[in-house]
């Protein structure tokens, strides 16, 4: 096994992460996503994006006067809805977009909720209207701006319900137009602002696990696990630092069951922490934890701690894929050639990226997790040093083809399964791809891509 293919590997173990959509209005309310808060790459536009508002534009940061009242800039984990003022550089009409997010995690995490006031309405980030159940937990940032018409004051109410624990500090991020009411995006004053809520005075720091989906399965993002899988655990005040472990955190072959003084602990046993953050926390899941519904997860810090439960089987497989992978809506498999670069797919599919489509005779590798037992016994938390074949019955299917596939544990990985899989002859095109492990499916919609 070359060098390229262990880094490969090894980074492979940890791509585990998440990030929201957008899409393009007028006076009566901007497209979602025009705050200039963080995305998961670079900035979101603001109303003077190009084609835009043109006009005046206020040195960032400045222009616009929030009055959060008595408890000024604080917030009250859990506490009721609070009501504060923003006062915008006068015009004729006015309109703004307002975002609320977790400090440490803005691109990605929502800080609490908001509550139009008349003359306004709160869009999701996939660019709808927020529904009565709120934002999906897909995309879960929310954007209060006017709506209907332009607003004819510019002290602007706005409504905002803390989140229910402590999320450390709240950015509130404001793209606001002091218009002409020419009725046009010419001669507008563009004002960019963000605003630092901090938690009350008094406020526990206390790791707080979330309440919905609070432990996902890597891969996957489903919410049972099994020995030896890796998960994400949700939540705030989780770590006060941010980061991966490192080969120094490594005791020999065996990993680290504390970071920064994070530790999680699952039916009272150590896990292996690989990355921590205030919102995040990936582990891989240890050994002996037993199956069922109500497998305590505990995480403690120098904080405190917070437990959560979880249902746990022998297996939980889950197929390589992430965000990136879902091109037009469909979910593709990350699936690799034997040379470690190209991945199966038709080209272009990822721009930058080296694609094939398959063909029947072809080897293709997919990695997993939650693979369950080897045979010998590999045990959770340290690097295996060579391959290990797994202890139950795998299948792979293309379609309602079954494929030649064998499956083991990635050696100088850790928890890593790999599947060697043979392409069987079937018809050109995108086709359905599905895996299991001792019978249990993985319960993901993939697909692949064969080409002629
Ligand atoms: C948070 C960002 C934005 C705010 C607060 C905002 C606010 C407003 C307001 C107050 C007006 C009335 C202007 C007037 O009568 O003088 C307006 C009009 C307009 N805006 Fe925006 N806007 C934003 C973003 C955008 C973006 C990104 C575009 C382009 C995609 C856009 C396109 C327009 C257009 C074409 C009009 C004139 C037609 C109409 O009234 O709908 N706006 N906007």
């Amino acid at each position: 096994m070359s060098r390229s293919q262990n880094t490969f590997l090894i980074k492979l173990s940890a791509a585990v992460v998440m990030t929201p959509l957008l899409m393009e209005g007028n006076s009566g309310g901007p497209p979602a996503g025009r705050t200039g808060a963080p995305r998961s790459s670079g900035f979101e536009s603001t109303c003077a994006a190009a084609g835009c508002h043109t006009g005046t534009g206020n040195p960032f940061n400045t222009g616009i006067e929030m009055n959060f009242g008595s408890g000024g800039a604080n917030y009250r984990p859990g506490g009721p809805r609070v009501t504060f003022t923003m006062t915008l550089p006068t015009a004729s009409v006015y309109g703004f977009q307002m975002s609320a997010r977790v400090a440490s995690d803005a691109a990605n995490a929502q800080a609490g909720t908001f509550t139009p006031a008349t003359g306004q309405g709160v869009l999701c980030a996939d660019g709808g209207d927020r529904p009565a159940s709120g934002c999906r937990a897909a995309t879960p940032i929310e954007y209060l701006q006017h709506s209907d018409a332009a607003l004819r004051s510019n002290a602007i109410t706005i409504q905002w319900t803390p989140p229910a624990t402590n999320v450390g500090d709240v950015t509130i991020y404001v793209a606001a137009n002091s218009a002409n009411g020419n009725g046009s995006t010419s001669g507008d004053r563009i004002t960019v602002q963000n605003f630092t809520l901090k938690p009350a005075a008094g406020t526990s720091n206390a790791p707080a696990i979330r309440a919905d989906r609070p432990v996902l399965q890597a891969f996957s993002g489903s919410t049972g696990i099994s020995p030896g899988t890796w998960v994400e655990i949700y939540g705030a005040n989780l770590a006060t630092a941010t980061r991966e472990w490192s080969s120094n955190d490594f005791t020999g072959a065996k990993a680290p069951t504390s970071l920064e003084g994070v530790r999680v602990k699952v039916a009272g046993k150590d896990a292996f922490v690989r990355f921590i953050s205030p919102t995040q926390v990936n582990v891989q899941v240890p050994d002996g934890i037993g199956a069922g519904n109500g497998i305590q997860v505990e995480l403690a810090n120098a904080a405190g701690s917070n437990t959560t439960t979880v249902s746990a089987a022998a297996v939980s497989p889950a197929l390589l894929t992430t965000p990136t992978f879902n091109v037009g809506g469909r979910q593709y498999v990350a699936a690799l050639f034997p040379d470690f670069r190209t991945f199966v797919g038709r080209e272009g599919l990822i721009a930058g990226v080296p694609f094939r489509p398959a063909k029947a005779g072809d080897t293709i590798i997919i990695y997993a997790v939650g693979c369950g037992a080897t045979n010998p016994a590999s045990p959770a938390g340290e690097i295996v040093p060579a391959a290990r074949n797994l202890a139950s019955p795998i299948t792979v299917r293309f379609g309602q083809t079954t494929a030649t596939a064998q499956a083991f544990l990635a050696p100088q990985a850790i928890g890593l399964c790999q599947f060697n899989v043979t392409v069987p002859n079937v018809a050109a095109g995108d086709i359905a791809i599905d895996a299991t492990v001792n019978g249990v499916a993985t319960g993901q919609t993939l697909f692949t891509t064969i080409g002629n």
